[in-house]
């Protein structure tokens, strides 16, 4: 879901973090409509031999709480990529129980994922892209094709646009207000992503939208194409 308009203006990487980190454990409101769409990438994701996981932005860590206490082998580690000191702190408390299964990771913001090449076998990322630049977002999807193994899964939720209705109305207040004011909404804004994964890089096996708390999130599972050449 790339941004359509590389025009509309993001937070800077700066301004992100002073935002999470301000925002705190605030963040987890965000539970009422992220829940079900947490659900529905679970519903769909194949954790069959999932040994390794990376997840950009995973905020107070709820996803990666899912996934490590209930659907990854116990060997499987996780290493969350985060750049609020305040947010990996809550993470790091939240999933302490897994010992060194979990790992969090400061990094630079530009949706790069600073692990070597086919080194993963699934990418997260739940409602951080919604909040990058258009060139950060890119550059997230062309990470994730280099890092994971081929067959690898891809796992990405966020908000989306929504036709005419109640969700419709607020996704569009919901741009206007990006628009605005982007502290507001905490940076984030509706974002459409599948359009921008090429067939030759992946091959998607779960698109859906999920409508919660009058909020509408688009979830998509990608799988990383196993004859394509890395890209760096
Ligand atoms: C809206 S929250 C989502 C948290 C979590 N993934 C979830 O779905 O509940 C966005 C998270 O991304 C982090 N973040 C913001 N900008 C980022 C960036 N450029 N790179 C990595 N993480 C970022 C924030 O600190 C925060 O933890």
């Amino acid at each position: 879901m790339p941004v359509t308009d590389r025009s509309a203006p993001t937070l800077t990487v700066d301004a992100a973090r002073a935002h999470y980190d301000a925002l705190g454990q605030g963040q987890d409101r965000e539970m009422r409509y992220a829940a079900p769409a947490f659900a529905r990438l679970i519903d769909n994701l194949d954790f069959t031999g999932v040994a390794q996981v990376v997840e950009l932005g995973p905020g107070t860590g709820s996803f990666a709480e899912m996934l490590l206490g209930r659907h990854l082998s116990d060997d499987a580690a996780w290493l969350g990529l985060d750049v609020s000191t305040t947010m990996r702190d809550a993470a790091a408390r939240r999933l302490s129980g897994f010992g060194d299964r979990a790992v969090l990771r400061d990094c630079a913001g530009d949706g790069g994922l600073a692990l070597p090449d086919r080194s993963a076998d699934l990418v997260v990322a739940t409602y951080v892209l919604d909040l990058l630049s258009a060139d950060a977002i890119d550059r997230f999807l062309a990470e994730s094709a280099r890092v994971l193994r081929p067959g690898g899964q891809l796992a990405i939720a966020g908000l989306a646009p929504a036709a005419f209705s109640l969700a419709g109305i607020n996704m569009a207040l919901w741009t206007v207000a990006h628009r605005l004011a982007p502290r507001r909404v905490g940076g984030c804004r509706p974002v459409r992503i599948d359009s921008r994964l090429p067939d030759s890089l992946w091959q998607v096996t779960h698109r859906s939208t999920v409508r919660a708390a009058g909020i509408q999130s688009a979830t998509l599972v990608a799988r990383r194409a196993a004859r394509a050449s890395s890209c760096a």
